[in-house]
């Protein structure tokens, strides 16, 4: 970003350059010039440094003209793995991907809980366990900081769930607090060291999380010791000296909304932040803006641009990443792999089968450089002689799918092209201000305007439309800001003049509006849609023009989507008559980043659309059909005694195709565990009576009986439970021997591989504690390891440590760690379900402490 700036600050003296600051330029620091940058100080030589969205890969700078990427599988799918060398890997790959994305902070890794897999962003997070959670989250960190690129650490603490995020307060118990959801960003301080921490949107004990000191001040920095910065979420700084004096560095996104010199002058006038508070925070900065730059000088001191990386190596890890995370849930009759001798037709059904299903949606989402859809994958993985049908079946979209495939410039190119006007005072149009061509109709204007618009402006996105059918369409326009749809120039779509509220854009854009159109095959037609960030002044009907004195949207952005009417009985009647002439059927479906994103939770575990009617039809047609559920957490499967074979496939990232080609073909024997526990009904959800914020609170009324420690302690049945995932072999726990020093356990398990065919297992350590008038879970996950392609017949020994954290909870009179004296039975399985060996051991000494 700074090729020709001189690189002294690197070896500069940070105190010293406290003293050569001035307060103005103090302030400044502390907050950005825009939404990715640091603000740098040229006078004194101090670069800008980027940050980039995290966690499934990097996405760059920009939301609206995206330089490609790779995208990798979303959270639960790499906690799914539970192979810590592998999310090491993942955490370092990130590391590269950041960098030529000339970014050396990664917005990663989100690991809030899932106390439902309700919520918006469960997929983002890793695991409903605190202790998993937060050892995938330290592997994670320690790959990416470990190529000298700073994870920051995300959304410390209680962003469990979306509903009115930058209000609630996460109301808990200090154990839970504790003992759940501040554990996993304990075990990555103690195991990784985050060099940035990210606060969360709402609150925790009545005080929003970027302006409270118990959080900021004396858990992080006095007990656990962290000495990095501390940035706000997106828009999640509340106040001018409340988060400077708790301890938040950084407000992001800038510009400023709380750190003007005026703003900031006024509480220092006041003497509401003392001026020795206000160096602390600078001098965090200066010293995190140092290390990257001393870290990544290439970087930091580059040329700023943003390049996409692809090689055959690299599709290969991303590849390797998304199978391992596949999880087997079932397996009747042994349906799976499918294998030349038993099926000679293969039906695919489903309507993610030819979608790209790659990631959760909001912050996370990326436009990928490459994406083998799961009808590519096994088309290209089958073996010789499959033959291969495809219907949809049905559709699941929440927005018409987006129509970029279709569209080309008025040049030819693909795409759409994007012209952007500024206003006049009399609300004209200027002549165009910039152009650009799109891929993707989904247009975010949040992070990126271009240079020299006006405060309200206008944007033409324009192309021609081709659909290789003739058939009714229907198109689709959602909108943060007003925008017209015209076809062939004819108002087809009004998202302007009327507009009705939806949760698009984070809660700040409309429903989609909608509008059928006959199109024929092959012919094209075209597509304008006009866009305006401005809304008129209060009271005034702009009637569909811009006018002055408009008042700019906070949040920009447009949506179209569109694709072919279909009629749902029919489209289901095709698939069932192709499903009855196939050996197999494979469906392919579940959500998609629209149902699963930022700013709202799910409502129901139900499937979208007429899935789940579509499956049960299909099972009664067909012995051999297999489900394989794209999503990030769980869903309802009513279906599930009806079909022969599940996966959850999560979401993959852009080899998804090519992953669950290898795990139904047998190319890859599945060894993913899932990480949070699939309930059979909504009702089963430990949290599901509070899962939404009332009068600004979501209590957490479960406490510490979260997903699979629920389930145990009332005895619920799960669909599937946590730590569960099947392999095309088996494994037999042959003996356990059991070391103990004091609270330091080691267990030595040997293993055997018991089936035919090599394969991967995953041993499980559950503790239960002592009953001593306190309560606690049944049992709670302390360790556990994965042995890799285990040959056939062959033995492995996997050894466990425990320690006294794995003994200890949280003494709510004392404030401090505490471990009873007692009998503790382990429990040695492949799930919390399937428990092989049972060891009791005693710990002589009551043990507390504090500090990490
Ligand atoms: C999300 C963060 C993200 C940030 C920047 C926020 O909406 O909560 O996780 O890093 O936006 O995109």
């Amino acid at each position: 970003m700074y090729p020709s700036m001189s690189r002294s600050f690197t070896v500069a003296d940070v105190d010293d350059l406290v003293t050569k600051l001035q307060t103005e330029e103090k302030i400044s620091l502390l907050s950005a010039p825009n939404w990715w940058n640091t603000t740098p100080i040229p006078r004194l030589d101090i670069p800008s440094i980027r940050c980039s969205d995290g966690p499934n890969g990097v996405r760059g700078s920009s939301h609206f003209a995206s330089i490609p990427a790779q995208c990798l599988p979303c959270a639960t799918s790499l906690a799914s793995t539970f192979d810590v060398d592998l999310i090491r890997r993942v955490g370092e790959f990130l590391a590269a991907e950041a960098k030529i994305k000339s970014s050396v902070i990664l917005l990663a890794p989100t690991c809030n809980i899932q106390r439902s897999p309700l919520g918006g962003r469960a997929f983002e997070s890793f695991s409903e366990d605190p202790y998993l959670s937060g050892i995938m989250a330290s592997a994670y960190i320690n790959g990416l900081q470990s190529q000298g690129v700073s994870a920051a650490i995300k959304h410390f603490v209680g962003n469990d769930q979306e509903h009115e995020r930058t209000a609630v307060e996460s109301v808990m118990s200090d154990r839970a607090l504790r003992e759940v959801y501040l554990y996993p960003f304990m075990l990555a301080q103690k195991l990784a060291k985050p060099w940035a921490f990210m606060t969360s949107y709402g609150r925790i004990h009545g005080v929003h999380c970027s302006e409270n000191p118990e959080l900021l001040q004396d858990i992080l920095r006095n007990e656990w010791k962290f000495n990095g910065i501390v940035m706000s979420d997106w828009y999640g700084t509340y106040g001018v000296d409340q988060p400077i004096n708790a301890g938040l560095d950084l407000e992001m996104p800038g510009p400023t909304r709380w750190r003007t010199p005026t703003l900031v002058n006024h509480v220092l006038t006041a003497q509401k932040l003392s001026p020795s508070t206000l160096d602390d925070r600078v001098r965090n900065m200066l010293s995190y803006i140092q290390q990257q730059a001393r870290l990544n000088p290439e970087v930091v001191y580059g040329d700023g641009k943003e390049r996409t990386r692809d090689t055959p190596e690299i599709r290969q890890f991303c590849r390797a990443v998304a199978a391992e995370g596949i999880v087997l849930l079932q397996n009747r009759n042994k349906v799976l792999p499918l294998l030349p001798n038993r099926i000679r037709k293969l039906a695919i059904v489903g309507p993610n089968a030819k979608g790209s299903v790659i990631s959760g949606g909001g912050s996370a989402a990326l436009k990928a450089s490459y994406i083998i859809t799961p009808y590519q994958g096994i088309q290209q993985g089958a073996f010789d002689d499959l033959q291969i049908s495809y219907t949809i079946g049905c559709y699941a979209h929440k927005y018409l799918p987006t129509l970029e495939n279709h569209l080309e410039t008025p040049n030819g190119e693909p795409g759409w092209l994007a012209t952007f006007y500024s206003h006049t005072e009399d609300g004209e149009l200027t002549p165009p201000v910039a152009e650009f061509v799109l891929n993707d109709t989904r247009v975010k204007l949040n992070d990126f305007i271009p240079a020299g618009l006006s405060e309200n402006w206008t944007l033409k996105m324009t192309g021609r439309l081709s659909v290789d059918i003739t058939a009714p369409f229907e198109l689709g326009l959602t909108v943060a800001g007003r925008a017209k749809l015209w076809i062939d120039g004819e108002l087809t779509i009004d998202n302007w003049t009327k507009q009705t509220p939806g949760d698009f854009f984070y809660g700040q854009g409309t429903i989609e509006e909608k509008a059928t159109v006959k199109l024929e095959a092959g012919k094209k037609v075209d597509v304008l849609v006009e866009y305006t960030n401005s809304y008129p002044p209060p009271n005034q009907n702009d009637e569909g023009k811009t006018v002055p004195n408009a008042q700019p949207a906070l949040m920009r952005g447009l949506r179209l989507g569109g694709c072919e009417k279909i009629d749902a009985e029919l489209a289901i009647a095709d698939a069932v008559k192709l499903a009855e002439s196939s050996d197999a059927v494979v469906f392919i479906g579940g959500l998609t980043a629209e149902w699963e994103s930022e700013g709202f939770d799910r409502l129901s575990l139900d499937l979208p659309g007429m899935q789940t009617e579509l499956i049960a039809k299909l099972a009664a047609v067909n012995p051999n059909t297999i489900v394989c559920i794209q999503a990030g957490s769980a869903t309802a499967m009513p279906w599930k005694d009806e079909v022969a074979g599940i996966l959850q496939t999560w979401y993959l990232g852009n080899e998804v195709g090519n992953a669950i080609a290898d795990v139904l073909f047998g190319k890859v024997n599945p060894s993913g565990r899932l990480p949070l526990t699939f309930p059979k009904r909504i009702e089963d959800i430990a949290a599901y009576p509070n899962l939404r914020s009332e009068h600004g609170k979501i209590y957490y009324r479960e406490d510490l009986m979260v997903g699979y420690k629920h389930h145990l302690k009332q005895k619920i049945e799960p669909l599937f439970g946590f730590g569960h995932g099947l392999s095309y072999t088996s494994f037999e726990l042959l003996d356990c021997i059991v070391k103990q020093t004091g609270t330091d356990i080691e267990t030595s398990v040997r293993l055997q591989n018991t089936g035919a065919i090599a394969g991967s297992e995953v041993l499980q350590l559950y503790v239960a504690y002592p009953d001593k008038g306190i309560t606690h879970p049944p049992l709670q996950l302390k360790a556990f390891a994965k042995v890799h392609d285990v040959a056939a017949g062959q033995v492995s020994t996997v050894k466990l440590k425990l320690d006294k954290w794995a003994f200890s909870y949280w003494d709510e009179k004392k404030n401090q760690w505490k471990v009873d004296a007692g009998h503790y039975a382990l429990y040695l399985g492949f799930s919390c379900e399937h428990i092989l060996h049972e060891k009791i051991i005693e710990l002589g000494n009551m043990l507390s402490w504090t500090q990490l």
